[in-house]
């Protein structure tokens, strides 16, 4: 079995504002293993979308090293890192970020059809799982809307139903319930848990009081520390 590992190595992320610097994140260690479930806390600015954005490789390092098992993925050209994310990283955005043009299934799929949708077959599977998760989410109706046509906790679950389609090995969600009511929230809740009895490593950005007590480790930052 693929074992992986998530490792930070001195991970800085420095931001240029006119002649000022700031540090989002300085000089953070971490290691996060397979299939742990890790809560990151902490107050507006402390870093804690930094630091999932660089652990998604979806953002660059300023300095340190990010070790995905013993591949240092802040060292690879942005394809390979594309190639990584799509394969193995599933990410939900703070302000989801679906794409304006296309539908709630055609969003849901996209990451499917860019992993490779080679034969006609793939492609119906691809469906069918985007349907049943968007089902299990309660969008069932909401197949054919642009997101624009959504709410925005309708837009977050749409959001989170891409990231799952490629079924990664690790999810990182930044506030996932944060436009949710209560039985939406625990549908969530409920999707993520399942995810913790196969070995997925969950990464977590919430204030979600029912989410933080079911993670395995809570991390709290602040100042772009591990407090
Ligand atoms: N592109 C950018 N340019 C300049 N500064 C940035 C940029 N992105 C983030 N920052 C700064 O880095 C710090 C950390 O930002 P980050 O978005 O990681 O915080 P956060 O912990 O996710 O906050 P919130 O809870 O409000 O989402 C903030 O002070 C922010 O102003
Ligand atoms: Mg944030």
């Amino acid at each position: 079995m693929n074992k992986i590992k998530l490792r930070a190595v001195n991970l800085s992320k420095r931001y240029k504002n006119g002649k000022k610097e700031v540090y989002a994140l300085s000089k953070l260690n971490l290691e996060i293993d397979r299939g742990e479930f890790l809560a990151i806390v902490g107050p507006s600015g402390a870093g804690k979308s930094t630091l999932l954005h660089l652990l998604g490789t979806l953002d660059c390092p300023s300095n340190g090293e990010l070790f995905l098992d013993n591949m240092n993925i802040a060292r690879l050209n942005p394809s390979q890192r594309a190639e990584i994310r799509n394969r193995e990283i599933g990410f939900v955005f703070q302000f989801y970020h679906l794409l304006p043009e296309f539908t709630t299934l055609e969003n849901v799929m996209m990451p499917g059809k860019i992993r490779g949708q080679k034969t006609e077959d793939r492609g119906r599977k691809i469906k069918q799982r985007a349907e049943n998760l968007l089902e299990r989410l309660g969008l069932e109706n909401r197949m054919s809307h642009r997101p624009s046509e959504l709410s925005g906790g309708e837009q977050q679950r749409v959001a989170i139903a891409r990231a799952m389609i490629n079924d990664p090995q690790i999810l990182l969600c930044d506030e996932p319930t944060g436009n949710l009511d209560s039985q939406n929230g625990e549908r969530i809740i409920n999707i993520l848990e399942k995810l913790k009895g196969k070995e997925k490593t969950l990464i977590i950005v919430s204030h979600e009081h029912n989410i933080v007590q079911k993670a395995d480790r809570i991390l709290e930052m602040r100042d772009g520390r591990v407090k």
